[in-house]
């Protein structure tokens, strides 16, 4: 019996950091044994917000080594950019006209740009569908998330439900996976940690930044335990070791962070390293996103001539 699809996709749009990978790409690694993994960069979804060439570029090759660094095996998950899979923008188009205005319009990240002011793109107003399609063109079971994309999900299954209804059984529905202690990592502010906050740990931070952020955590002297120090140090090491460390320091938020960045180093080290060679063979790499998006574009390009069937554009 073949294996259930795992898939997922992150923005090329900065540096990883220890939410992005706690709350999603380990999640990518961890099940690759158990699933077909289809991973890709979401360069598409990239464009709206990045509007330099040379960037996008390089951030789309970051993704890429970002992924291979934290396990992603090319032998048993296919890598892929979006933009090699043409066929997602033509199946948001389709879901685009079943769509109405006021439902995307409920859609959390569109009204949180409203809300802050922001020039809202019909790109970025659009934003789910494209990832809708990401999602049902390649018959993913399994999508892993923090919890920032879980509406995205349930407007990728209504999608579904709606298009099989009116025009024939298509796509199958993705559940959502999104483990709870990991949901939403959060930043040294205590919020969840976000490129767009400046409040990360970058995954593959020098010893320096390390330090540097991990005394930036914000804390309440109200308490024995700072909460959000422990809250970061609670993804590196288990519960009763931490118990250990915070009952011998009780109040002593200097010495407990200077656990923490010696866990982080520790952790973040050896990552860095692997990192730092797979930069030296680009081309190796770039070979693994061009075999990737070959793959990913057929078994697309199937479902969608059974979607340009259902609804009426094939004629030959
Ligand atoms: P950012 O908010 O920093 O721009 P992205 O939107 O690029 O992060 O997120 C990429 C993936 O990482 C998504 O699956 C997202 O849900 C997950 N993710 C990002 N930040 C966190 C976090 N703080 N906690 C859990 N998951 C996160
Ligand atoms: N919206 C996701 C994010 O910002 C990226 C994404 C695009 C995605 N298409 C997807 C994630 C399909 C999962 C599945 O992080």
């Amino acid at each position: 019996m073949s294996k259930k699809v795992l898939l997922s996709g992150i923005q090329p749009s900065g540096k990883a950091h220890i939410g992005n990978y706690f709350g999603a790409m380990k999640q990518f690694v961890d099940l690759q044994d158990q699933y077909d993994d289809y991973v890709f960069i979401a360069d598409l979804h990239a464009l709206t917000t990045t509007k330099d060439k040379d960037r996008l570029k390089e951030n789309t090759v970051n993704v890429l080594l970002d992924y291979m660094t934290v396990g992603l095996d090319p032998k048993q998950t296919v890598l892929y950019k979006q933009s090699d899979v043409p066929q997602v923008a033509e199946l948001a188009w389709i879901f685009n006209c079943l769509t109405t205005v006021p439902y995307l319009e409920r859609a959390h990240a569109y009204k949180d740009a409203i809300t802050n002011g922001k020039e809202t793109s019909v790109g970025l107003f659009d934003y789910p569908l494209l990832m809708a399609a990401d999602i049902l063109i390649q018959d993913a079971d399994l999508v892993p998330t923090g919890l920032d994309q879980k509406q995205h999900i349930e407007i990728t299954r209504d999608t579904a439900e709606k298009f099989n209804h009116i025009f024939g059984e298509a796509f199958k529905l993705p559940e959502p996976y999104i483990p709870e202690n990991v949901a939403v990592v959060p930043g040294t502010d205590g919020r969840k940690m976000s490129k767009s906050y400046g409040n990360t740990i970058p995954l593959f931070a020098t010893d320096e930044e390390i330090e540097k952020a991990v005394m930036s955590i914000v804390t309440d002297s109200s308490s024995d335990v700072p909460q959000n120090v422990y809250n970061i140090h609670s993804l590196l090491r288990n519960k009763n070791d931490l118990e250990v460390i915070y009952a011998e320091n009780k109040g002593q938020y200097k010495k407990l962070k200077e656990f923490l960045i010696e866990d982080l180093k520790v952790f973040i080290k050896p990552l860095r390293e692997k990192r730092q060679a797979l930069e030296e063979d680009r081309s190796a790499v770039l070979e693994v996103l061009k075999a990737g998006g070959k793959k990913a574009n057929e078994r697309a390009e199937k479902k969608m001539e059974k979607v340009r069937e259902l609804v009426g554009l094939k004629l030959y």
